[in-house]
């Protein structure tokens, strides 16, 4: 790369509003949303959806509360005038959402949209035209009088034939394509041009949409452009300014949010933001960062794995791990130190229900998603006993004391980094069994029995010792420490109880018990042993071995 980029490139220049008022604002309500899936999106695909992908996506998006959605280009192809068709003649369009459809400023374009739309209930003509210096340049070689007249003339067509759409509700919309690269004068200019044509009222208000076709600038800059838009647009009453961000500078989100505190009042996107090079706004993560501030979005993600499902498979894209909500790796913790804190996070607000979510790493409970805890955490070379621990617990009910968790959590990590991937809950399972329960070397219990109250307790068992069956008799205050009595009185090197813990393991007719033990050894030094067994008693008795063969070898 050449190290002087301003040989080739420039920085936008500023928007002069000194008194610009949208730094101090607040969002307080949620946009008009409008999807433009099915157009801008679906224009963006290297195979374009099929009429049958089409609907199936249309549908989702009604579940989700669109009210309104651009449907498509229906002057472009069969397949979208043959989709509109579909979306009428069968009744497929609730009566509170209006469907959308783009057209250029041609006259026969602007006749077959018409009729493509004849027998709907509502609907919206986004009229468009291309507004900036080097589209006119370029692209038209037009001057900038040209170029409104081409807007006037697509605004008047479309009004000459709004008495064929008699008893369907429409509305207009306008977009001076290329808006965030247009001087905002010119771009007042023709939005107002357009504007006469169709005399908005504040009872009929035309929707402006004012696209960052092309992201060109840093989003205060487009917030900049809005609010002056907003300030300086005739008639402002008459018209709900809307957005339609791209995300070339990879800020489509952040111009969208600070576009509304500028003035505007409708956002258009895509689902995971589907759409031309970089992609439109995400409108989900927009819907979603309104929510996690206590804003209705007034649409519903909470079924967001299945809508990820959907989408994929009517537009053959893939939403990446990391994309924010929906990304399959957006509520998992790798790390030590973040899974340690989401566990105390999660397990605190299960004591707190009815408070405010304030979970460490966590900007919004994955239930409201339809996402489960069990998602939250998962285990790799980088995670830390936390982890561990949860996985253990939220999968199979195993509740390790602390103390063994900090035995257990680097024994888990050395063998996670000699494997070099992520293990799943059964995995560490498996090498938690292995590591406490499945140890029969030297000591392994055959018979136990333990008589005794008040205190005196005298047991009865038999134990393989390398290999040997050896007889133990012992006596104490229970049976746990009769059994240890026992084990001394035939050799076993001497050790104490430090720490005894236990519960249930499952419930029903299956039903366990697991024992965990801590032995200090004469040096001071201690281990943890682990036995399952569905007699209470035994559980323990088996722990002991576990913890004394793990001490020997
Ligand atoms: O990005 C854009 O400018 C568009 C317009 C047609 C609204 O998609
Ligand atoms: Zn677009």
């Amino acid at each position: 790369m050449f190290s002087n980029p301003s040989s080739k490139y420039r920085a936008y220049p500023p928007i002069h509003l000194p008194d610009r008022q949208w730094p101090s604002r607040t969002l307080t309500r949620a946009p008009i949303w409008c999807s433009v899936d099915l157009r801008d999106g679906n224009q963006a695909l290297a195979v374009p959806m099929n009429v049958s992908q089409k609907l199936e996506l249309f549908d989702a998006l009604v579940r989700c509360g669109f009210k309104e959605i651009e449907v498509g280009f229906p002057s472009a192809s069969n397949t979208e005038f043959e989709f509109n068709r579909r979306l009428i003649e069968e009744g497929r369009i609730p009566d509170d959402v209006t469907i959308q459809c783009l057209v250029q400023a041609r006259e026969d374009l602007i006749e077959k949209t018409v009729q493509s739309l004849i027998g709907a209930k509502r609907v919206i003509i986004h009229l468009y035209n291309s507004t900036s210096p080097a589209q006119r340049r370029v692209v038209f070689g037009k001057t900038k009088a040209e170029i409104v007249a081409i807007a006037v003339q697509g605004a008047q067509w479309i009004k000459d034939r709004l008495p064929r759409l008699a008893g369907t509700d429409v509305r207009l919309q306008y977009s001076p394509e290329s808006f965030s690269a247009t001087e905002v004068e010119f771009a007042k200019e023709i939005s107002e041009a357009v504007m006469d044509v169709w005399q908005p009222t504040p009872e009929r208000k035309m929707i402006l949409n004012l696209p960052d076709t092309v992201e060109v600038a840093m989003p205060n800059v487009y917030a900049d452009q809005i609010e002056w838009m907003s300030r300086n647009l005739k008639n402002r009453d008459s018209v709900i300014i809307s957005l339609h961000t791209h995300n070339d500078r990879g800020t489509g989100v952040a111009a969208t949010e600070l576009g509304l505190l500028a003035g505007a009042e409708r956002v258009e996107g895509t689902l995971f933001g589907n759409g031309e090079r970089t992609g439109n706004l995400d409108i989900v993560i927009v819907a979603m960062n309104c929510f996690m501030h206590g804003l209705a979005p007034n649409l519903d993600f909470s079924r967001l794995n299945d809508l990820v499902q959907i989408y994929e498979r009517c537009t053959g894209m893939t939403v990446p791990a990391r994309q924010p909500y929906a990304g399959e790796l957006v509520f998992t913790a790798f790390s030590g130190s973040h899974q340690d804190a989401i566990k105390k996070g999660l397990a605190e607000w299960e004591t707190r229900a009815g408070d405010h979510w304030d979970v460490p790493y966590l900007t919004i409970d994955p239930r409201d998603l339809g996402r489960e805890y069990r998602e939250v955490i998962r285990v790799n070379s980088q995670s830390g006993k936390g982890g561990v621990a949860y996985l253990l617990e939220s999968e199979f009910g195993i509740e390790l004391p602390k103390d063994l968790q900090r035995e257990f959590g680097p024994l888990a990590n050395d063998a996670v980094d000699r494997l070099g991937r992520e293990v799943s809950g059964t995995e560490l399972k498996a090498m938690f069994w292995r590591e406490y329960l499945e140890r029969a070397e030297p000591w392994q219990l055959i018979h136990f029995h333990a008589d005794g109250s008040a205190g005196v307790f005298s047991c009865r068992a038999s134990a393989r010792r390398d290999g040997a069956e050896v007889a133990l008799t012992g006596t104490g205050n229970g049976p746990i420490a009769a059994f240890v009595h026992a084990l001394h009185e035939s050799g076993a090197p001497r050790f104490e109880i430090a720490d005894f813990k236990q519960h249930a393991l499952s419930s029903g007719t299956e039903a366990s018990a697991i024992a965990y033990i801590q032995i200090r050894l004469p040096d001071g030094k201690t281990k943890w042993g682990a036995g399952v067994d569905t007699n209470i008693e035994l559980a323990p008795i088996k722990a002991v071995l576990s913890a004394v063969n793990r001490a020997l070898t």
